[in-house]
């Protein structure tokens, strides 16, 4: 066997989609899930970025496919930023995703295609046989509108013919709205049509989101059950990197996991980050040290210096003072002890600070209403070198 196959490489990932052995824990939630995408029943999903949205979705959609023979169409709003780039990623995820089962289902949707009035550029990629759908921009609006309608009733179709249940999750839903601010109300009369079909919408920024579900005047409000995932619990975490490190001949001491995960508080993407650094640090056949977890630290900021660098330059005075104190010490920021205590300016500020930093994602409310720095390494960040 040549020596390259036999290399043991960092059982640790970071980055995109956390799939098979990189994907760890989330059973309650991946149980519940699995459920409401059987059942029809739409689910606004919830989190900070790089908790594992996007993760969770794929690993129920993946088990469904396999076990149930469910079909789930996925679309990411991110890179759908007009109405013709969000009906040309529609057309793609219903005919891979939805039309998969046979060449049959794939032509007729082709005709479908062919119907609509604007009708897609078809382009056929032979390097990997996949088909992509552009629409121009020549038309009115009302003509694109009457397209993405005619589109996203087809998901329902496609399932009754089919015989199949049929799931369409949009990604990054928090960004629907900067598509069009009229696109929710037109999603929202096909979509209650669809009993059988279940949205799945996948959203950080929690205030958006929540307004778009929760609020009377919403077009999608009570349409869909609203499910907020955590960080990963320090005790199953802890499970996970100590396999890891056993399966790649390696080991880890109890203090020196619980360091690590006290460290990332569990949060999915940081603690991957920090094992896949302090792995690195590790030679076959030993186990990790207090030290060696000192380095990989430094060496997680050093590669995030950056970019936190480039975001610090952009915050005005008084949001540095507030990361400033939060990277110290989580808290009601408005609160007078919390104020004296850190030397902030006057509470009006402060509201004003810590909601232009929760609008940006960097910081977030807990369960108990104390603001906090959403990534662990920010706050870190923030202590070293930038107080
Ligand atoms: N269930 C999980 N188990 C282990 N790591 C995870 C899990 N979910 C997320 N992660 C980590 O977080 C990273 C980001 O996950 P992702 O699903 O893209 O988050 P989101 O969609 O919420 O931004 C992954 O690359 C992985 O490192
Ligand atoms: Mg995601």
């Amino acid at each position: 066997m040549a020596r390259e196959a036999v290399r043991t490489t960092n059982p640790f990932y970071f980055g995109d989609l956390a799939l098979d052995e990189a994907f760890t824990d989330r059973a309650p939630e991946l149980d519940a899930l699995k459920k409401d995408m059987l059942n029809g029943q739409n689910v606004a999903l919830i989190a900070p970025r790089r908790y594992g949205k996007s993760s969770l979705v794929r690993r129920a959609s993946q088990e469904l496919a396999a076990d149930e023979g469910v079909l789930v169409a996925e679309i990411d709003l991110m890179k759908a930023p007009t109405k013709e780039r969000f009906a040309s990623h529609l057309a793609r995820a219903i005919h891979d995703d939805l039309a998969s089962t046979s060449e049959k289902a794939k032509e007729g949707v082709l005709r479908f295609f062919s119907s609509l009035r604007v009708k897609p550029t078809v382009t056929y990629n032979a390097l990997d046989a996949s088909f992509s759908f552009s629409f121009s921009s020549t038309h009115t609006n009302d003509d694109i509108d009457d397209t993405i309608e005619r589109l996203l009733e087809l998901p329902a179709q496609l399932a009754a013919e089919q015989r199949k249940t049929v799931v369409v999750y949009f990604d990054e839903f928090q960004e629907v709205t900067s598509i069009d601010p009229n696109l929710p109300a037109l999603m929202r009369a096909i979509f209650q049509e669809q009993p059988d079909v279940s949205h799945i919408y996948a959203g950080s920024k929690r205030d958006m989101m929540h307004r778009l579900f929760n609020a009377k005047q919403e077009p999608f409000y009570r349409s869909a059950k609203v499910m907020e995932i955590g960080v990963i619990p320090v005790g199953l975490f802890k499970t996970f990197v100590e396999e890891r490190f056993d399966a790649t001949d390696r080991g880890i001491s109890d203090e020196v996991v619980d360091d690590l995960l006290a460290t990332t508080r569990g949060h999915p993407y940081a603690t991957q980050e920090l094992a896949y650094a302090l792995w690195d640090e590790v030679p076959v056949g030993h186990a990790a040290l207090t030290s060696d977890l000192a380095r990989a630290l430094d060496s997680v900021l050093r590669s995030e210096n950056a970019r936190f660098t480039l975001l610090w330059e952009t915050l005005a005075r008084s949001r540095r003072q507030l990361l400033q104190a939060l990277a110290v010490e989580p808290g009601h920021v408005q609160s007078t002890k919390y104020i004296n205590r850190h030397g902030l300016p006057a509470a009006t500020t402060m509201q004003k600070a810590a909601e232009a930093l929760v609008a940006r994602e960097l910081i977030a409310k807990d369960a108990d209403g104390q603001h906090e720095i959403v990534e662990p390494f920010l706050g870190e960040w923030v202590k070293r070198y930038a107080t």
